[in-house]
């Protein structure tokens, strides 16, 4: 038992289990498509975004060897665009602070992130990391850092 959480970046061994969590209700919820996203569509989504890191990275964080949540980074023109999410079963333990104070130390650049005005623990941890709003557009809160 380590209890030290580390992020490494996905592969397409972790295809399944981004899929169950990208499809869990409340991760739904909190996403700009609700949809349920099919198997066939995520591998293929998956499958070209590991192929162009310059575009998008993905990560999966570890806690005593458990996988309990991801992060990913979208390029813009700027900076990076971050989004989180934490494994059902690993919530309400601080592990979406852990995993991106970790990450955020490894860019330079502007990040920026959108949360759901209704998402309050995302809300915190954005904040806690020293993201500011820079403005908020239909129930969305654009953040900054
Ligand atoms: C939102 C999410 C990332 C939060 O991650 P987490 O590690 O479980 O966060 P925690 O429950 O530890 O809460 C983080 C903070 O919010 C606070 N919080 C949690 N729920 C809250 C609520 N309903 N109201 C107010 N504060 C709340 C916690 O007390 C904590 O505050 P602290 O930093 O001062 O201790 C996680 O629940 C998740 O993955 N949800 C589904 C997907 C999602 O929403 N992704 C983000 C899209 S922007």
């Amino acid at each position: 038992m380590t209890n030290r959480l580390s992020l490494r970046a996905a592969t397409l061994q972790d295809a399944k289990t981004l899929l169950a969590w990208r499809n869990d209700p409340q991760t739904r919820a909190a996403s700009h498509n609700t949809d349920e996203v099919r198997l066939e569509d995520h591998l293929a989504w998956l499958e070209s975004s590991l192929k162009k890191p310059e575009q998008r990275r993905l990560w999966i964080a570890e806690l005593d060897g458990k996988l309990v949540g991801t992060c990913r980074a979208d390029k813009e023109d700027d900076g990076w665009e971050l989004s989180w999410t934490v494994a059902p079963e690993a919530r309400g333990q601080g592990v979406a602070h852990k995993m991106l104070s970790q990450l955020i130390e490894t860019f330079q650049q502007p990040l920026t992130a959108q949360v759901k005005k209704d998402n309050m623990a995302s809300m915190k941890v954005a904040e806690r990391l020293g993201f500011v709003v820079e403005k908020e557009e239909n129930g969305v809160l654009f953040y900054c850092r």
